[in-house]
Order: C-alpha cells, then sequence, then structure tokens
C-alpha cells in the first residue's frame, strides 16, 4: 500500500504544453484518493506508459488507470460527449473500470457540433495568422461560455420543447449557420442528440466541488492536473496563439470550485528542452535538420492531433516566469534522455528585444516575435555516459547533473523528480524533495531501498 498524500498538490505544466503531465501524474496519483482536471478538454493528450502498454488520456484525469483514484473532470473543463464516452470505451476494453469513480461537473460546458464548424470558419477565416488549434471546438466553446450562451452538462436533463437547452440549441446553430458556408445544420437534430447523450451521462453527473470540498474536509489528498501549459494560457500565455482556458494555478480554483488554501505544493513540469504544437512566435525554436533530430529521438509528435511537434532549446526565460506565475513550489523534468546523444547543450538565459536584455517574456506577440535569445552553451553528456532509463542519480553523467543543477538555478524551483524514459519506472525522485513522500512505494525499489 503506498502512503497517502498528507498534501494536495497542482500539477500544472510549465512550457507550452506535452511536457510529460500525464507520465508524472500516474506515477503521483496512488497516493492521492482524487485527481481532478480543472480546464481544456480533449484538446489536451496525456500520454501514460505501463509496462511498454501505452494510454492516451484525452479529458479523463491521468489517475485513472489506478482503481483506487476517483478522477473528476471540473466545471472548468469543456466536454465532448461523444470524445468522453469514446474515452471511457477504450479504457474499458482495455480492462480499466471507470464505473462508479469518474465524475463529470453538472456546471462544465458541453462542445457540441456547432462548435467544431465555428472553429473551422474561425481558422480558415485567418489564413496566415491561424492559431493552428486541435480542431476540438474548444475555443467556441469556451466563447459560448463566456457569452453566456452556452449549454452545460446539467442542461442536458431537460430536453423539452421550449425550454432552456432547446431554445439555446436553436440560437446557437442559427448563428452557426449565418457565419458558415456550406450545408446548415438542423437545430432540432443537434438537440435530439445533445438528449441523447443525458441517459449515459447522468450517473456520473456531480456537483463536483461540493465532492471535492467534502473529499478535502475528510483531508483525502486531491491532485489537481493541469492541462497544457503557462505559456498556452490565455492570460498569462503568448496570446493570442493560446489556448481558451487558464492552464496556470487560478484555473484550479476557478475551474473545480475550491479555495487557494488547499493547495499545499504546485509541481510544474518542464521538459529538458522546449517544444511547441501550433503556430506562435517560439524563441528558441530549432531550424529543421537539427530540430528534426529532437523531434526524432523525443517521439515529438503530438497525441491528440499527431502533428509534428516545433522543438528548440531549454528556454530558462519561459520556466523562470511559470515557476513565479504559479507559483510552483518544485519542477519535475522530463526527456533528460532525449539529449543523451548531444554533444553541447543550450539554455536560454534572457531575450535580446530591440536594443534591451530583457529576462521576463514581453507581453506582446509583434514583441516576443522580435525576440532573439541569448544562450549560454554547456557541455554534453554523449561522450561519458547515459541517462535513459536511469532510476539512480548517482548513475547520471557528471554532465547531465551540472546540466539540471543550472535548469534548476535558471529556474528558481528544485527539481524534485527527474523522468529519463516514458515508462513509469524510468524515474528519478529525489529523497529529499516533497515528492519522495508523495510517491512513497511507488518510487522504483532502488529509490525506496535506499
Ligand atoms: P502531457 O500532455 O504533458 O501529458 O505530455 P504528452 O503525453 O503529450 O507528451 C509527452 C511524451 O513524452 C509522451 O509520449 C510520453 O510518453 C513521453 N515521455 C514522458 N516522459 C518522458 C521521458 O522522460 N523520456 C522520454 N523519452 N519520453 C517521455
Ligand atoms: P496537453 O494537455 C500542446 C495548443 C494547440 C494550439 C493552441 C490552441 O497535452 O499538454 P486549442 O485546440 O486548445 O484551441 O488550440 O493550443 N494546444 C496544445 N499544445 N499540448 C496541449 O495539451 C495542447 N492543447 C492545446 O496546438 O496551438
Ligand atoms: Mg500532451
Amino acid at each position: 500500500m503506498p502512503p497517502t498524500a498528507t498534501d494536495n498538490l497542482a500539477v500544472l505544466g510549465a512550457q507550452w504544453g506535452d511536457e510529460g503531465k500525464g507520465k508524472i501524474v500516474d506515477l503521483l496519483s496512488p497516493a492521492f484518493a482524487v485527481v481532478a482536471r480543472s480546464q481544456g478538454g480533449h484538446n489536451a493528450g496525456h500520454t501514460v506508459i505501463v509496462d511498454g502498454d501505452e494510454f492516451i488520456l484525452h479529458l479523463i484525469p491521468s489517475g485513472i488507470l489506478h482503481p483506487g483514484v476517483t478522477c473528476v473532470i471540473g466545471n472548468g473543463v469543456v466536454v465532448d460527449p461523444a470524445a468522453l464516452f469514446a474515452e471511457i470505451d477504450q479504457l474499458q476494453s482495455r480492462g480499466i473500470d471507470t464505473g462508479g469513480r469518474l465524475l463529470v461537473s453538472s456546471r462544465a460546458h458541453v462542445i457540441l457540433p456547432y462548435h467544431r464548424d465555428l472553429e473551422a470558419a474561425s481558422e480558415d477565416r485567418l489564413g496566415a495568422q491561424r492559431i493552428g488549434t486541435t480542431s476540438r471546438g474548444i475555443g467556441p466553446s469556451y466563447e459560448h461560455k463566456a457569452a453566456r450562451c452556452g449549454v452545460r452538462i446539467g442542461d442536458l436533463a431537460d430536453a423539452r420543447p421550449g425550454g432552456r437547452l432547446a431554445a439555446q440549441i436553436e440560437s446557437n446553430v442559427t448563428a452557426r449557420n449565418r457565419a458558415v458556408t456550406g450545408p446548415a445544420l438542423d437545430w432540432r437534430q443537434v438537440l435530439e442528440e445533445a438528449a441523447r447523450v443525458w441517459e449515459r451521462l447522468q450517473p456520473m453527473v456531480a456537483d463536483t466541488s461540493r465532492y471535492l470540498n467534502d473529499a478535502l474536509d475528510a483531508r483525502r489528498p486531491v491532485l489537481f492536473e493541469g492541462a497544457q501549459g503557462t505559456m498556452l494560457d490565455i492570460d498569462h500565455g503568448t496570446y493570442p496563439y493560446v489556448t481558451s482556458s487558464n492552464a496556470t494555478i487560478g484555473g484550479v480554483c476557478t475551474g473545480l470550485g475550491v479555495g487557494p488554501r488547499v493547495i499545499d505544493g504546485v509541481l510544474g513540469i518542464v521538459k529538458a528542452y522546449t517544444t511547441r504544437v501550433g503556430e506562435g512566435p517560439f524563441p528558441t525554436e530549432l531550424d529543421e535538420p537539427q530540430a528534426e533530430r529532437l523531434r526524432a529521438w523525443g517521439r515529438e509528435y503530438g497525441a491528440s492531433t499527431g502533428r509534428p511537434r516545433r522543438c528548440g532549446w531549454f528556454d530558462a526565460v519561459g520556466v523562470r516566469y511559470a515557476v513565479r506565475v504559479n507559483g510552483m513550489t518544485a519542477l519535475a523534468m522530463t526527456k533528460l534522455d532525449v539529449l543523451d546523444n548531444l554533444d553541447e547543450l543550450r539554455i536560454c538565459t534572457g531575450y535580446r528585444c530591440g536594443g534591451e536584455m530583457l529576462t521576463d517574456p514581453p507581453a506582446t506577440i509583434g514583441e516576443l516575435a522580435s525576440c532573439e535569445p541569448v544562450y549560454e552553451t554547456m557541455p554534453g553528456w554523449s561522450g561519458s555516459g547515459r541517462t535513459a532509463g536511469a532510476r539512480d542519480e548517482r548513475d547520471l553523467p557528471a554532465a547531465a547533473r551540472a546540466y539540471l543543477e543550472r535548469l534548476e538555478e535558471l529556474s528558481g524551483a528544485p527539481v524534485a523528480i527527474i523522468s529519463t524514459g516514458s515508462d513509469r519506472g524510468d524515474t528519478i525522485v529525489r529523497r529529499d524533495s516533497p515528492a519522495a513522500r508523495w510517491l512513497g512505494s511507488c518510487a522504483p525499489a532502488d529509490e525506496r531501498d535506499r
């Protein structure tokens, strides 16, 4: 029996998403009673690999593989019921039973077919300025939420003619038909479909804020799982090339209905380099032949869309910013092994912008696009060993340890977990870090026994 965590922990991406949140959340989950998602939707793709078997979670929290964990999809998430059912079916077919331990907030907004159509039209209209979204209808669903014309999970219960659901869907479909070229949607069909999902959804629907607060009052520890990352946050990210929700720490409170004081620790997940999917400025991006090497070694293809990820050097300006904006108390550094073949590594320590040296990301996209990264160079460890699969810090080459130490120094938060491969076990938990307590007996055997 793994020990129970005494703290509640938020796990957030500190870059542009895909930092390896899924792996780390899965690893930590056995110490928690509840794992809760607060924002995003099935634009997320969280990969968990267990003994070579790959699971990709989109909407369902990455704690679901552990039978004792209850998973919560909070009010801040946008839910496409078809995507949710497909994910449940997938898990079920692989022997993971979600019955009775997957809860969906009645206040979460629903993604309906017209959201995807609106998004496609908007991306088309933007042409070269398109965001490069995941085409899942995420943005338009959040737009409707803010415009107060959205449909929430709880609304699906009442599809009577003349009721709110019918009226809202009629109005939204009418607006969609005006905005989008091509065949019109029939609002009655959309309504029928929306009403049909209720039967299957209903047993999972709950007041999840109430559920979480009761769990917290009973001292059942909760892990708050973020989707995306700080640089994709709608307020703090590289706007407008961002997602439409708050991937930073505040999103946990608003997206789950919990107070800030219940969050005892904030674990930032960072890759040992940087990637980004979709459009938008990326100061440390590598040119293609070099980017392709990292992409191949790190298998950098989107877990949701399969798109190749853009690759670049570690950006300490961005990570330091993420540590500050979120109050990150520790970091988990993933994919160190991907750098095993490099003779030399670069770390961006500042941006040169219009004759000035910046140590914080500028607010506007124009400024960020004109920033030149300032690098420092460190020796790689290709000639002195490998980190791949290392489960003991003492097995890391000295140059890898020096690289980690420098990243820690520049980022302003201690590295508690080092990940050296995609499998659950390929992990080093620093014994003097709070993560050692959260992990307990889930840590690799050699870590536990020392
Ligand atoms: P998330 O969205 O933050 O959960 O990350 P993704 O799952 O989208 O992308 C991370 C990818 O890196 C997945 O394919 C993981 O299996 C893989 N991964 C995670 N940690 C490591 C690691 O330490 N080394 C390697 N080589 N792969 C890793
Ligand atoms: P996880 O949780 C990486 C990116 C898209 C696009 C922008 C807006 O797996 O880290 P959206 O469909 O959200 O409106 O697209 O955000 N994006 C992600 N990039 N990881 C993710 O999630 C992402 N979710 C959205 O590529 O650039
Ligand atoms: Mg991902």
